[in-house]
Order: C-alpha cells, then structure tokens, then sequence
C-alpha cells in the first residue's frame, strides 16, 4: 500500500523507462550494499534517485529507472532536491571506515538527521528505512556503534508522524565488500589468521538478501516504528570453526582451511599504529582499537523473526551459498 493510504505506489512495468517522479530516494547507492539494493530496487521496478558525491574519474553507471543526483549528505538543499516528491526514501549511506569520532557522526548521526529531517518536512510525508547496524546494539564499543546508535535516535524524533523503519545488519558479506574480502581471499588461499581467545558466535547476512529486506519492506508496507535485526536464518549463527569448514568446502574445493592464531595483544598494536598512521596521513583506516573490539565482543547473534512476521521476508541464502555465489567465480577467473 501507497504512502497515505493511496493505491499500489509500485509502478507499472509498462512505464518503467518513462520520464516520471522518481519514486524512491536512495543514498549509498555507490558503495557495497547500496549498489545491491539499487540493483534489486530497478530489477522490481522502482524508479530510483540516487544520491552520489562526485569525484573526479568516477561517472555512476547509466541504469534504467535511476536518476543519479550529485551531492553529499552534509548538503541539506542537495537532500531536500533527493527527496522531493518520492513515496520513500532508504538511507543506506554511511562511514564504516574513520580516524576520529567526527567522521563517523559526520555521516552516521548528522548526515541521517539531515536527510530523515528533510524527509520529515515534506507532504505527503515519504516513509523512511534506515539501514543501521548491529553495532548500535552496543553503541559504547566503538565511535562506529555509537554513531549508528545516534544515528537511529535522531532518525526516530524528525518526526513524530513519519514512518520509519529501521535494519539493523550484522555483518553483510557479497560481491564488492571490502570489510570481509581480505579474510574470504586468505581462507580461499588455505589459511585463517583469527585472533586467539575470541570464541564468540555470529550472525551473518548476504548482500543481497538484505536489498531483499528493504524490497519486501517497500513492497509490504508495514513495520513502522520498528528496529529489526536481521540474519541469514541459521539458528544460533556461526562460530570459526564452522565458518573455516564452510570456507574449506566451497573456496578450496574441500581442502582444509588452517587457522593461523594472531595474537590479541600484537593485533591491538597494529590497531593502534594504523590509527595514528591515519591521523597523521589522512586516510581512513579499516583496523583501529574501536574496530578490534566490535571484533571481540562475544555476542554479534541476532535473528530476523521478527522482520520475517512482519513483512513475509524469508532470506535466501546461507554462508555456503552466499560464498559460492559470491566468490566462486573469482577464483574461477
Ligand atoms: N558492510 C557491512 O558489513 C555492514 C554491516 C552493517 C551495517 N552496515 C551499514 O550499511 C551501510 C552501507 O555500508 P557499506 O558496507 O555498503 O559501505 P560502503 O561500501 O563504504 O558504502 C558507503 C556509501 O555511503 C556513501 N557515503 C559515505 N559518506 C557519504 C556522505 N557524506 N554523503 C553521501 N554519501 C556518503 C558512500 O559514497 P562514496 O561512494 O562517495 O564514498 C557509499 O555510497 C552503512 O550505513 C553501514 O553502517 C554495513
């Protein structure tokens, strides 16, 4: 059902293609998930603005359905021409990666206020999905957590009438991530360097069943005011040792993937110096002390129960398929 009680909001196949009011702003849509859930969005018929910040040497593809719209979510003119007119919008940005707490609250918390307020002033008001993460269950973890955390509390009081939802993703792996790959290339290759002394279990979720979220989410109309955790369907997630055997069967055709034991002490170092590396040089690191404890924290289990009861979601794939399918080919290559 439409935004306002109106009909269907889904376009007829037949327009697709037609010069139209886009239907739905999306953000992110240049990065790992967002790419995945505009591929989905297009594929289902929805016409699609999206926003990307330009950058020299880098034109967004050219896809049926989608108006690309340069800008940033620091920039509350270029979100309001996003939002304009559309019957829902998906924030799916966000900064995975930084040196100092402003740069995840830059995006993660300002950058979703920004667009949830601009969303928020609009009539007939869009609904909203948040795509948050499970770090914000534990937001004193990390700056990271603790701006996704924000993020969902500023996105919650834009407005009290609008209709949001919010995902919280575990771990997301797929084709074009970059968080998970170098440790899928190192099991393809035979080894797994884990820290020593961290046994704890963990959900996971493939890239595209997440776009298959937000799909039935849009398609379902339902769920507002909700936060839901979302998984791959496998009761009591993963633990290494199954991730490892799993990697073994589908990466290295069934040959044994070895563990290679990393210290929790020297990778806290390395942390460390990749941190100060990153303040002096300006870049924005993957491994820092706040992401080494989001990785040893004990408990990254959630299940999606209450999203599939709510919409009808089911997901498709395990870690064995979602790694086939994701990574087989490259080997292949
Ligand atoms: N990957 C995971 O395992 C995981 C798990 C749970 C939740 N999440 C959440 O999912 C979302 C997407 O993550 P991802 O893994 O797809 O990250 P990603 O590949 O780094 O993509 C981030 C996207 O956000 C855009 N972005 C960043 N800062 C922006 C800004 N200031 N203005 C406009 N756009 C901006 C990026 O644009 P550019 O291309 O221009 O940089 C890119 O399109 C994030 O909100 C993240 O917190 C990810």
């Amino acid at each position: 059902m439409a935004p306002g009680g109106a009909a269907d909001s889904r376009p007829d196949p037949g327009i697709r293609g037609l010069a139209a009011t886009p239907e739905l702003a999306l953000t992110g849509a240049t990065g790992f998930i967002g790419a995945a859930l505009l591929a989905q969005l297009t594929a289902a018929g929805w016409r699609v603005r999206a926003l990307h910040r330009p950058r020299s040497g880098r034109t967004p593809p050219r896809l049926p359905g989608v108006e690309w719209l340069p800008g940033d979510l620091d920039d509350p003119a270029a979100l309001n021409a996003l939002v304009a007119g559309t019957a829902a919008v998906i924030h799916c940005a966000g900064a995975v990666r930084g040196a100092r707490p402003a740069d995840f609250d830059r995006v993660n918390t300002d950058g979703a206020g920004r667009i949830a307020r601009a969303a928020a002033g609009l009539r007939p008001m869009p609904r909203f999905l948040l795509i948050s993460s499970l770090a914000a269950r534990v937001p004193e973890l990390s700056h990271y957590a603790a701006s996704k955390w924000r993020g969902e509390c500023v996105v919650k009081a834009a407005s009290p009438t609008m209709r949001w939802t919010i995902l919280r993703p575990p771990a997301v792996f797929g084709p074009g991530d970059r968080e998970l790959l170098p440790l899928f290339r190192c099991l393809a290759r035979g080894f797994a360097p884990l820290l020593t002394g961290t046994p704890g279990r963990f959900s996971l979720i493939y890239v595209d069943d997440l776009a298959t979220a937000a799909l039935r989410w849009l398609e379902a109309d339902t769920g507002y005011g909700q936060t839901f955790e979302l998984d791959d369907g496998r009761p009591g997630g993963y633990d290494w040792e199954t991730v490892l055997s799993v990697a073994g069967r589908v990466l290295r055709e069934g040959r044994r993937v070895r563990r290679v034991p990393v210290p929790l002490p020297l990778l806290g170092l390395a942390a460390r110096a990749n941190l100060a590396a990153a303040r002096l040089l300006g870049y924005a690191p993957m491994l820092t002390p706040g992401k080494l404890r989001e990785i040893t924290h004990p408990d990254w289990l959630c299940d999606s129960h209450a999203f599939a009861h709510a919409t009808g979601w089911r997901p498709a794939f395990g870690l064995e398929a979602g790694l086939a399918r994701a990574y087989r080919p490259q080997r292949a290559r």
